[in-house]
């Protein structure tokens, strides 16, 4: 087995003045912290870890000459770099290689789940297998803004234009937050992710390319230590998660 680690994005959500996978929390970087809980798992004999072309932050870490990670260049999405992760790993890898991307933005992956999640792809290698969140919230849909305010009898200058309205609830026992780490095979999910790059896809995830060649994939259940560290106010909840043994 094998895994990929997309960290060729820039953070601009974190608005800080460095991609936020190189912002240090509970001793080391988020991204070490996510190499160091993929290599914790001892099936994973490579990384293919996709970074940005200008980066020269990773020089510094201390995996930067580990012999198990071979890095690669980043894509202009998230898809592609993980694409052009999987165009290297195919190069000495057989496609039928099961292939764990997590997100370096993920830093937060407790060992035990990892492994879960492995025995059950193993099992299942075609289906494939993804952690994720069971939501605890109520959760509405909403597709449609409302015209005015008033129900638009009355025109009142910009007054409610834009917000967003329900159409309907959903039942929450069937909505899943989909996590990383995912796994597929190699020649599946580079098919998958090539196709859906070719029609214009806006793939965020490596289940919803797998998912449009009719693919079922198996949702193993997360943990809220794996959030992805997206804005600043993520910072203090994952050192937190980083600093505690609980899953
Ligand atoms: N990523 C990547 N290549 C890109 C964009 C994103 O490898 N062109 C990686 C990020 O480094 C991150 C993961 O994909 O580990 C999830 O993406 P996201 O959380 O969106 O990170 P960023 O794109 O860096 O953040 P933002 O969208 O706020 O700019
Ligand atoms: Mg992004």
């Amino acid at each position: 087995m094998i895994a990929v680690i997309p960290a060729a994005g820039i953070g601009q959500r974190m608005e800080a003045s460095l991609p936020k996978q190189y912002l240090q929390c509970a001793g080391e970087t988020l991204l070490d912290h996510s190499i160091a809980a993929i290599l914790a798992e001892p099936r994973i004999s490579k990384i293919f870890l996709a970074l940005h072309e200008n980066d020269h932050w990773f020089a510094n870490s201390r995996f930067a000459d580990h012999e198990q990670i071979q890095v690669v260049q980043g894509g202009a999405s998230r898809a592609e770099s993980v694409v052009n992760a999987l165009s290297a790993a195919i190069n000495t890898f057989p496609s039928d290689t099961l292939v764990a991307v997590h997100d370096a933005a993920r830093p937060g992956l407790p060992l035990k789940l990892f492994s879960e999640l492995l025995d059950v792809v193993n099992e299942n290698p075609e289906q494939g297998a993804l952690l994720a969140l069971p939501v605890h919230d109520t959760v509405k849909y909403s597709t449609e803004k409302e015209a005015a305010a008033n129900g638009g009898l009355t025109q009142t200058k910009d007054a409610g234009i834009g917000r967003n309205i329900v159409n309907k609830t959903l039942v929450r026992d069937h909505i899943w937050l989909a996590q990383t780490p995912q796994v597929f095979r190699l020649g599946d999910l580079q098919k998958a992710l090539s196709l859906a790059a070719e029609q214009g896809n806006d793939i965020t995830d490596e289940a919803s390319a797998m998912e449009t060649l009719g693919a079922q994939p198996i949702l193993v259940p997360g943990s809220k230590k794996l959030l992805k560290v997206t804005t600043p106010d993520d910072l203090a909840l994952i050192e937190f998660y980083l600093t505690t043994e609980q899953n």
